[in-house]
């Protein structure tokens, strides 16, 4: 029997889920996206013939440099066709065409020019990515949105777009934010064009129904890769900073079609916390430790490259994801960052007018309120670079682990200690 996996990001995004996806992969069939779109930016870090590759994926499926294995982007992925030949270009050079097979679903919807320029002109205020995904998913909501199957019929597809670039320029003329109005037909020849260059290396297919007899006829190792985090869930999250699709583990079955029993839902957790964007952050660190765990841990957005804003680890996100996605275990990252820190603190819990609690209160209002209830932990000076057996690690980083684990009460299983796709301790 096959078993499945989904790799869920329990922070604010960019936890180091596209390291484990990559690791994880080696074990199974197929990998598949089926939620949010390029406004995920997921990196592996590999050696192959003593050549290190840095791969940075927003589309694409995160087990992309595994040759031999299928890599599915479902229906629920909002797909940017132009950017996603930009992409594949990047990767598939990089590793001289060593890659795995690319599969798209003909339900998805895309992202045309004018959703970018509306992203820009309405959604300042929440520092989007700019990837046009808040107004793409408006257009899926509205029932307006242009599918990967609408491509195979261009009269009816071009009327569409005419109607659609309309609309969203009526739009821009009443955005926040002047945005320059877009050319129908200059709209449709792009998009055509680079639909084109994506059949060249993607298979277009019924996603739903190739999964189903992948899972359920061939019985075969599905990983399920989520982009984004808990915290930015569109319904769950920190509303309304947060993005335009749902985040949670539960989203495999809506983003492909596919009942899937999950053996693994590991939640992915840096082993403190960094938010790209706005929006509160109740642990954040505008001092040196935290200008220094922002250095040493590189903390610039994959996809736009904005500085991260960084803070102590938050329990508070993982125990409230918990409730939804009932993580079997969870992936702690990035541990080798916070070594040379003299004392590192844990927050454990909240406190909202003098009640402690330990949920994130749905009004954005109260969230703003709450202070951070920590706990302190002695650090450790040894470079802890590369380490693959817990026993190796300082006493110290050991406690910092357990006391997590203890507190959470889910194991730890994979504890990432660099950037390479070998450095990661794994415990059973
Ligand atoms: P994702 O969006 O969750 O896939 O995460 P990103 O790729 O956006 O950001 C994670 C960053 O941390 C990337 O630059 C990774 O290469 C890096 N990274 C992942 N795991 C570790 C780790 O254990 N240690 C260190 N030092 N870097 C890591
Ligand atoms: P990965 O998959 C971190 C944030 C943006 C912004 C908010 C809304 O790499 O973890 P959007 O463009 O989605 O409308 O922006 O969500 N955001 C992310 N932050 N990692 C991501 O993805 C993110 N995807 C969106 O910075 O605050
Ligand atoms: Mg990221």
């Amino acid at each position: 029997m096959g078993k499945n996996k989904a790799v869920i990001g329990t922070q604010w995004g960019d936890e180091g889920k596209g390291k484990i996806i990559d690791w994880l992969s080696e074990d199974a069939d197929g990998i598949v996206r089926f939620q949010g779109a390029n406004n995920a930016g997921h990196s592996a870090i590999i050696t192959l013939e003593g050549i290190t590759h840095s791969l940075k994926y927003n589309l694409i499926p995160s087990g992309y440099a595994h040759h031999g294995k299928w890599n599915l982007m479902a229906a629920g992925e909002m797909i940017d066709l132009a950017h996603l030949v930009k992409e594949q270009k990047l990767v598939f050079n990089e590793l001289e065409g060593r890659v795995g097979e690319l599969l798209l679903d003909l339900r998805a919807c895309v992202t045309i020019p004018y959703h970018i320029g509306l992203d820009k002109a309405n959604n300042a205020h929440i520092g989007t990515t700019n990837r046009g995904v808040g107004p793409a998913h408006e257009d899926r909501a509205g029932r307006r949105a242009i599918r990967i199957l609408d491509f195979e019929n261009p009269e009816t597809l071009k009327q569409k777009i005419i109607e659609n670039t309309l609309h969203a320029n009526h739009l821009l003329l009443i955005g926040k934010n002047h945005v320059e109005q877009y050319d129908p037909n200059k709209v449709f020849d792009e998009v055509m064009e680079a639909y084109q260059k994506v059949k060249g290396f993607t298979k277009i297919i019924d996603g739903k129904r190739f999964l189903a007899e992948r899972v359920n006829v061939d019985n075969q190792t599905v990983l399920f890769e989520l982009s984004q985090g808990y915290m930015l869930d569109n319904i769950l999250g920190t509303f309304p900073m947060v993005t335009s699709s749902r985040t949670i583990a539960s989203e495999v079955t809506a983003g492909t079609g596919v009942y899937i029993e999950l053996d693994n839902r590991i939640g992915v957790v840096k082993a403190y916390t960094t938010r790209v964007g706005n929006g509160h952050f109740t642990t954040e660190l505008t001092d040196d430790i935290g200008r220094r765990i922002q250095e040493v841990g590189k903390e610039v957005g994959t996809t736009t490259g904005r500085t991260r804003r960084c803070g102590w680890v938050d329990l508070v996100p993982i125990y409230d994801g918990d409730i939804t996605n009932k993580y079997t275990e969870l992936n702690l990252t990035k541990l080798d960052v916070l070594t040379g820190i003299p004392t590192i603190k844990v927050c454990t819990a909240y406190e909202l007018d003098g009640s402690k609690i330990e949920f994130i209160p749905p009004n954005l209002s109260d969230y703003e309120r709450v202070k951070p209830v920590y706990i302190e932990l002695p650090g450790w000076t040894q470079d802890i670079t590369g380490v693959r057996d817990f026993d190796k690690l300082p006493q110290n980083a050991q406690r910092y682990v357990d006391k997590i684990e203890n507190l959470v009460n889910i194991p730890i299983r994979y504890i990432g200690t660099g950037p390479e796709r070998n450095d990661m301790i794994i415990r059973n």
